[in-house]
């Protein structure tokens, strides 16, 4: 089907599902009146919820908005680690679960309030210790594993700005960013679990830092048993130090540094349509009072839920709802180190009903590998205590909606399909279960204090078009690190004083914002960003390379995979081999989320008479479409050769 002719069917969409009465009873928020409420007055209704946070001084001006560069709570003093933990210990919260983590192969954790703090509390002397300082960047290199969480909090207690990067990106990619990021210091672990092997994170860090001058330390965390000494991890003198040696040596923890609202709290990097990943940059006040109010209103939070987020600490979801906006709400977090079909396809659901998981939040990608799975696999498990389910990441299609509704919500479940992204820092778009009447397929409404429109290209309010932020909202990324221009350039040249997320949406009668995916050369490949410049760059990197113009080809379970078209350079033959060999390459250079699913030889690319690559025939082709027009190309005799090869096999 056609993008539109899906479009056309989503918007024909009529199945309405408002809370189910039981919900809607029990919620925090059941009263629709909170939309204009918050519509009336942003900055009054933000303040309010940053009023809920404890400062060590308070801000003298909510917003200073000088487009593009907003600052919020100016002038206020707080910490958010101190937030996150040592203000839950003063009540029943010090001996709450704060987190409860099971790793791949079984084994258990269980972290109280108290035990988190002092962890966390004896972390950061130690950072301290190693000489990191306030505003000093530390990386964080861990596989799903309670640590991640407690150096990120033990950085934000002494006001350095971690950068974490996702233990699936290669050498290469870490290398980058530390450089980019310019930290001090390395934190990761002997290896961690991914379907039963060991991927070897110090070794993989260990040809990072050939290339990062600026790291003075390296903290490997013992993950695996002593026994896997297939490992073979090496500790370079005076550089490498054991986490638990650090840790069993250190004299107790250090008190939260009071931090400017405006510190930087953190730096994550994004794909974006060039091929170098930016540093998006956000900071302490207004970044922790949109996590800890969207965490508790969008998952309607309470005392005793066992709240459980499938995303890996290092993208942004894993930031904001796993770490920050639960902690902050004293909450109780399930963590889990692995794959979900390991070591069968019930592994999820196991894990839900051993631990009572009362709200469960994952991506469509997810929801779509296990409908293929089937239902059996769920069916063998206990679901009865989940009361909330939610989805992130990508548009969700409504069959995985209704799957998930039906097979995981047992029909009680009301589903909360969240738009954000790694820029906005926290939840934009979103259902308030307990108020609003969700459709499959649509993220609803902005969430109260959000404004968001459906604009043109000149800037007019449209049914159909660009997605746009209107109003600068607490959690927006305040710079791309190291250049601004690129922010500016980026988010904010499409219109006046107005953030242009990439995104393309249509509204509805209702009003609600359907989205419908990136507008920019950046791919969605199972929920994770990938810049087509990016996979381009690193397929050229191969020397037998002459060009190559990456596209998304529609994927069942993936939404999308990644389609290569290459040119060789002369004196070297296409063959599935070369084809192998080239994915293998990307997966090196990048890593594995990278993996071209197919590889396409061709002898020139299709261009317009400017020389710019035309991709949107290339995805027309890898999608097994008609050509759309190919009036400005260059020379039309490319796109027939092309497709015919592709219909050959
Ligand atoms: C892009 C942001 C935010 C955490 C995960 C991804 C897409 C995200 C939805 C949704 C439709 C969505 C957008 C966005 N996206 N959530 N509920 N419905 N699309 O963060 O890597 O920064 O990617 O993910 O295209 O721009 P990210």
């Amino acid at each position: 089907m056609s993008e539109t002719g899906a479009l056309d069917s989503l918007l024909h969409e009529d199945r309405r599902f408002p809370p189910p009465e039981p919900f809607r009873r029990d919620a925090l928020i059941s009263d629709p009146a909170i939309y204009d409420e918050a519509a009336a007055d942003p900055e009054a209704w933000w303040a309010r919820w940053a009023a809920e946070l404890d400062w060590y001084e308070p801000w003298h001006t909510v917003l200073e908005w000088t487009p593009p560069h907003a600052k919020w709570f100016v002038g206020g003093k707080l910490n958010v680690c101190h937030n996150c933990i040592d203000r839950h210990l003063e009540g029943p919260r010090r001996n709450k679960a704060a987190l409860i983590w099971e790793g791949e192969p079984g084994d258990t954790r269980v972290m109280t309030y108290y035990g988190l703090h002092r962890r966390v509390a004896k972390f950061a002397h130690v950072l301290r210790n190693l000489g990191v300082e306030k505003g000093d960047r530390v990386a964080i290199y861990l596989p799903m594993v309670p640590e991640a969480a407690i150096a990120m909090l033990a950085c934000a207690r002494i006001g350095a700005v971690h950068s974490v990067v996702f233990g699936g990106f290669s050498p290469d990619s870490l290398a980058d960013r530390i450089v980019d990021a310019g930290a001090k210091v390395l934190i990761t672990a002997d290896g961690g679990y991914r379907r039963g092997t060991l991927i070897p994170l110090k070794n993989n860090a260990d040809r990072a830092m050939e290339h990062t001058p600026s790291i003075e330390h390296c903290i490997v965390v013992a993950r695996t048993p002593s026994t896997a000494r297939e490992l073979d991890v090496r500790m370079s003198a005076g550089r490498d130090l054991w986490y638990h040696d650090l840790m069993r040596d250190i004299e107790g923890g250090v008190p939260c540094e009071p931090m400017d609202s405006e510190d930087n709290l953190f730096i994550l990097y994004t794909s974006g349509t060039t091929g170098r990943p930016k540093g998006v940059v956000h900071t302490t006040g207004g970044y922790l009072t949109q996590c800890q109010a969207t965490t508790r209103w969008v998952f309607d939070l309470k005392e005793d839920d066992r709240y459980w987020c499938t995303a890996d600490v290092g993208w942004i979801t894993g930031h904001s709802y796993i770490v920050y906006g639960p902690l902050a709400n004293g909450a109780t977090v399930f963590m889990y180190e692995g794959a979900p079909d390991w070591p069968n396809r019930g592994r999820f659901w196991h894990l839900c009903e051993k631990y009572g998981i009362t709200v469960f939040y994952t991506a469509p990608t997810a929801i779509r590998a296990f409908m293929r799975w089937g239902e059996e696999w769920p069916a063998k498990y206990d679901l009865s205590q989940l009361r909330l389910l939610g989805t992130v990441g990508e548009p969700i299609n409504p069959e995985a909606w209704m799957w998930y509704h039906e097979v995981i919500g047992e029909k009680r479940c009301p589903i909360v399909d969240t738009w954000w992204q790694t820029e906005t820092g926290a939840i934009m778009i979103t259902p308030l279960p307990g108020v609003t009447e969700t459709k499959p397929g649509t993220a609803t409404r902005p969430f109260p204090g959000i404004e968001a429109q459906i604009r043109s290209e000149a800037g007019e309010e449209v049914k159909a078009g660009y997605l746009a932020v209107t109003k600068p909202w607490p959690s927006m990324l305040r710079t791309i690190w190291g250049d601004d221009e690129r922010f500016r350039e980026t988010y904010w040249s499409k219109w006046p004083d107005t953030y242009f997320p990439g995104d393309g949406a249509r509204t509805d009668d209702d009003g609600y914002f359907w989205i419908l995916g990136r507008v920019d050369d950046v791919l969605n490949v199972a929920g994770h960003r990938i810049g087509t410049m990016e996979v381009e760059s690193a397929l050229v990197d191969d020397h037998r390379v002459a060009e190559a113009a990456v596209v998304g080809k529609k994927h069942d379970v993936k939404g999308q995979s990644i389609a290569a078209f290459v040119t060789l350079k002369e004196g070297h033959e296409p063959s599935t081999d070369t084809a192998d060999e080239l994915k293998q390459h990307v997966v090196e250079k990048i890593g594995a989320i990278a993996r071209p699913e197919l590889i396409l030889f061709t002898v020139d690319l299709p261009k317009t008479r400017s020389g710019k690559i035309m991709r949107r025939l290339l995805q027309d082709i890898a999608e097994g479409r008609a050509v759309g027009d190919t009036t400005t190309l260059a020379d039309p005799e490319v796109v027939r050769r092309l497709q015919q090869r592709y219909e050959e096999g």
